[in-house]
Parts: structure tokens; sequence; C-alpha cells
């Protein structure tokens, strides 16, 4: 979680039995190199003691609005100001009911009302409080006030029901804690975004494929939802979870997944194709397994469709169409062939025998080539730095081709 490196993360813990998960929530933004301040009202206190998330956070808890040595330079003041963001985990009916109406009556709802930080509630308790109508007004209330809500998850609760009041699944919070610190830069953009490698198979339990993890599209997907964007994403079959605000969709086939990325791409403003689709297919597709004889096999593949080339071949306008290029021979001048070929706006190379590049890395090293023949060299990044970077450029053109401008 680069994106929270250096930021000043206040976590306030309200009375609930989730307050015992608030301390893995602690540990988890602190280890992503979060600073974090802790602010417990009395009732957490009741459920899980300062010292331990203290211990956790590396720095004194604040818990009582009236301390003389704490409050010598009006603590909570400065301490609302610090924040980059303030996250309420667990946050109880009773903290949301008072944040709806504007009481500052401790130490922690006197931050969130001078607070001028983005703030993220994960509200956790009784299914049934959870449901009752005073509690969703509230909630009501403080999403139309620009507060993220972090939904609860259902299931069976501490207090012995079943329903919505489980805490959310703390790498969904600390998510929600990436995108309240990204610039919403991408805001009502939609962008489709295709991972991953496809199998072509020859019977019912074999297949042609490559070994492309899906990392450098999650990636890409995720960052560009955390921009704000609607992000579709479609993948291949891949090991990774679906990254969470995306919606994903699962192919197996290049033939699949054009035609899941040829629809969404009608109201796309950018389709990032990073997949790694399988050139050709097996003509044919055994109905059963087929039997080992003591003869050679031999499978004749057919070419498969080109999705990028397609898409390239009739582009909406003002559609930005991105293609990625792997390469182990002369990278600039494929690339440079594939980018005029299939019409794109821009092409991702990656030289695959270079140390740190391409396939199931964490890392990529990459070159960014545009129309009018401009190369970014990127050095060897993390594969979320690289998405970053490769958005930026796309972003970059969107202002340029968005309707009205008269800059192309
Ligand atoms: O021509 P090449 O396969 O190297 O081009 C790579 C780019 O084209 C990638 O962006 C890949 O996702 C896309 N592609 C495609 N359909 C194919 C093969 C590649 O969209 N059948």
């Amino acid at each position: 979680m680069e994106r929270l490196r250096g930021k000043t993360l206040l976590v306030g813990l309200t009375g609930g039995i989730a307050a015992y998960k608030a301390a893995e929530l602690v540990r988890l933004l602190t280890k992503s190199g979060a600073g974090v301040q802790v602010v417990m009202t009395r009732a957490a206190q009741q459920f899980i003691t300062p010292l331990t998330l203290q211990a956790l956070s590396g720095r004194p808890v604040l818990t009582d609005l009236f301390d003389l040595g704490l409050e010598s330079e009006i603590g909570h003041i400065q301490a609302a100001r610090s924040a980059d963001a303030v996250i309420v985990a667990p946050a109880t009916a009773n903290v949301l009911a008072k944040m709806a109406a504007g009481i500052a009556d401790d130490y922690l709802t006197t931050v969130l009302l001078a607070t001028e930080a983005p703030v993220i509630v994960c509200p956790a308790m009784n299914a049934k409080m959870y449901a009752h109508a005073a509690t969703q007004d509230n909630l009501s209330v403080l999403r139309r006030r620009g507060v993220m809500v972090v939904e609860p998850e259902a299931g069976s609760l501490a207090c012995g029901e079943e329903g919505p009041g489980r805490l959310a699944d703390l790498s969904l919070i600390v998510e929600a804690a990436c995108r309240a610190l990204t610039p919403q830069t991408l805001s009502g953009a939609r962008i489709v975004v295709s991972a991953g490698p496809t199998w072509e198979p020859f019977d019912p339990v074999r297949f042609i494929t490559n070994p492309s993890s899906g990392k450098m599209g999650f990636a890409l997907a995720l960052e560009a939802s955390r921009r704000g964007a609607h992000v579709d994403l479609v993948t291949g079959p891949t090991a990774l979870a679906h990254p969470p605000f995306v919606a994903t969709h699962r192919v197996t086939t290049a033939r699949d997944m054009e035609q899941a990325v040829k629809a969404l791409a009608r109201d796309a403003q950018a389709v990032i194709m990073a997949a790694a689709v399988s050139d050709y297919r097996p003509e044919d597709t055994a109905p059963q397994k087929i039997k080992k004889s003591d003869d050679d096999l031999v499978i004749r593949l057919v070419r498969n469709p080109d999705i990028l080339a397609g898409l390239g071949a009739d582009k909406q306008p003002g559609q930005i169409l991105v293609g990625f290029a792997a390469e182990t021979e002369q990278l600039l001048e494929n690339a440079t062939e594939k980018l005029r070929k299939k019409n794109l706006d821009l092409i991702v190379a990656n030289d695959l025998t270079q140390p740190g590049a391409g396939f199931r890395c964490d890392t990529n090293v990459v070159k960014i080539l545009d129309r009018s023949g401009g190369v970014e060299a990127l050095p060897c990044l993390s594969k979320e730095e690289t998405a970053r970077r490769i958005l930026d450029r796309i972003e970059a053109l969107m202002r340029i081709t968005k309707p009205g401008s008269d800059s192309r």
C-alpha cells in the first residue's frame, strides 16, 4: 500500500466488540508506512486497552479531552489538523448518531467536527441496530456530507444473531483509506482493463496458455478505480483475488474475452489491454480427455481474433486505446509497429529478457510509446507504481480528447 506511506491516519475506536479487530487494522496501517494516531472513546477502552493500541501504533493513545498534559497545545485541534484521513473503526450506532447530529462530547467526536480531512466510518453492531431507521438515516446524512461508509459484512455476530453488522474485512478498510487519499482525477470515467492469460483448450482438461499472472492488469484496474473511475476488469484465469470496488468479469478463452471486452468498450473512455491473449487456439476441442497412444499427437492451431486490433479498427471518437507489447527482441521497433497497426494511443513495451520485468514479477520495467514517437522509459518500479505512471499518461490524453476540448 505505497499510497499510505508517510501519511498520518487518525484511527478512532468506539465501544463495540469489533474493537479488538481494530488492533489488527492499526498494525496493518502502521506496517504500510502510515503514521497512526489512535483515539479511543471511553466505551472502547472497556473492550481493549489503550496500551495495546499504543504498542501497535508507537504513539500515546488519545482518550481524554481534558488531560492537562496532552491538552497543553489544544491537542484535539492539533490532531484534527494533522490527519490526512480519519477512520472510525468500529463505528457504533452511538457514534454515527453523534456524528450526524454534530455532537462533540469526547476526544473522538470533537476531532471529527474539527477535521477537514476525509472521514471513513466502518459500522459494526448488532444487525437490528444497524437496520434501525435511525442508524440508516444517520448513515444517509453522513454519506450526503461526503463521509465514506465501509459497509459491514453479513454473518454471525458476537451477539448470537445473524445479519449485516460485522466489521468489514480489514483489507477493504485499508483500501478505503487509499481511496480517500487519492485525488479523484478519473471521477465519472468508465475504463475497461483486461488482464491475465487466456486458456485455449484442446480437450476438457488440457489447454494452451502462458505464464501471465494478471498482476499488471489488476494493478491498473485498482489504481483507475482509486482515482474514481468505474472500472470493468476482464480477466483470464488468475490466482488473484477480485480487486475491491472493481467490477470483475472472469473469462477463459480469447473469444470469451473478446466478447466481454467489446461489449464493455462501447461506453468506455479508455480501454487498456494488459491481458496476454493467446494468439492461437486449437482448431478442435475433443469432447473427452484425449487418450495417450504410442503415436505423436498433432494439434492444429488456428488464429484467435486480435481484440485490440478490432477495437482500433473501429475506434470510438475520443476513446483512448492502450496496448502492451511484451517482447524478447527489438522492443521499440516491434512496439512502434503494433502501436501503428492496431491504431493505439499508447503502447507499453516491456522487454521480457530484463530482470524485474514481465510475467509473474511484482515489478516491471517498461517504456511508454505514444503516437508522436515519444518514448518514456520508466525505471524498475513496482507494478502499483508502474500502473500509476501509465494512468497519468492516459489521463493526460483523456483531457486532450474530452468533448469540447479544441486541442485535437
Ligand atoms: O501483437 P501482440 O499480441 O504482441 O500485441 C499485444 C497487445 O495486443 C496486448 O495489449 C494484448 O492484450 C493485445 N492482444 C489482443 N488480442 C490478441 C493478442 C493480443 O487484444 N489476440
